[in-house]
């Protein structure tokens, strides 16, 4: 049976331990992996724009010694003339692995009946590339994962739900503040109640890591209507001191100064933005060579 990672929670509590350990190895050591997936294939698909994913897999694919395909959906005939179907029946017989960034989790489904490991890249669900990465910057800065964690911002949000799943399967409390309603599936996979807060304030007491995505998702609606409902949900430099003194300020990025957060809280000390982009790279290796070496089965 082939492992398909649609979520965070498609990985183990171990598995995902056992790919922050390789991830910090390979970041620690790069040149001890140049040849761990020799003359693999790796398809990307993308039907939604992307620097960070685009750029750290070819690189990755590059650095183990395989070679990464982007293949944008609006060239092919997929959701067209192909179904998703067929097109992970086609590509499994070409390809090592794929991951695809697509509007909406039913396209991933489609394309799970792959018979490689198929990573969702990003759809409305989920975005367990990003967890992977986001948990090991989060061990890197606080020497573990015992944190407390405050979202604040859009709640109907893929990013939103996956850091949701990553504190209930890696054991540490998420506090959530902000617009729009999490979707029942996520309390009902998680088994434990959201610590949702009417304020930002709230949400952000004393944790240890406060964390904002895109007021503007790949695709929403960017009303001044949206805007102005979401200004209370800001991170700026007087919310971030409702956290610890020591807390990290985090963003899967891209991110707009003046929304999600303000110019002097990403720009400032406690940001740790682009280590947390960097780490893409790293974790995204370990979990492809841990797919593909049978670590993760
Ligand atoms: N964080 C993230 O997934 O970035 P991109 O959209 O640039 O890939
Ligand atoms: N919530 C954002 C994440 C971008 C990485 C989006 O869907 O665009």
């Amino acid at each position: 049976m082939v492992r398909h990672v649609k979520k965070i929670t498609s990985l183990t509590q171990s598995e995902v331990r056992h790919v922050l350990s390789l991830a910090a190895r390979m970041k620690a050591e790069p040149a001890r992996f140049e040849n761990a997936l020799w003359r693999k294939s790796l398809l990307m698909l993308f039907e939604k724009p992307s620097l960070r994913t685009r750029v750290s897999l070819e690189v990755g694919m590059t650095q183990l010694g395989g070679h990464a395909i982007a293949y944008m959906t609006g060239d092919s005939p997929i959701g067209q003339k192909e179904s998703y179907e067929d097109t992970a029946a086609v590509v499994s017989r070409m390809a090592d692995a794929v991951t695809a960034r697509v509007k909406s989790r039913s396209q991933i489904d489609g394309l799970c009946s792959a018979t490689v490991p198929v990573i969702n890249a990003l759809d409305d669900f989920a975005h367990p590339m990003q967890m992977l990465a986001d948990l090991l910057t989060i061990e890197e800065k606080k020497k573990g994962l015992t944190v407390k964690l405050g979202f604040v911002g859009d709640l109907a949000n893929n990013v939103t739900y996956d850091l949701i799943r990553s504190g209930w399967l890696m054991g540490f409390e998420v506090r959530v503040a902000g617009t729009g309603e999490i979707e029942q599936a996520v309390y009902d996979e998680c088994s434990t109640t959201v610590n949702r807060f009417e304020t930002a304030e709230e949400a952000v007491k004393d944790c240890d890591v406060v964390y904002a995505d895109s007021w503007l998702s790949y695709g929403v609606d960017s009303s001044e209507d949206r805007l102005r409902q979401l200004m209370p949900f800001q991170v700026t430099s007087t919310l971030m001191q409702h956290a610890k003194p020591d807390a990290v300020f985090m963003n899967c990025l891209p991110a707009m100064r003046g929304q999600e957060q303000t110019a002097d809280v990403i720009d400032g000390p406690q940001s740790i933005v682009f280590d947390q982009a960097e780490n893409r790279l790293h974790a995204q290796k370990a979990l492809l060579v841990a797919l593909l070496s049978g670590d993760i089965c």
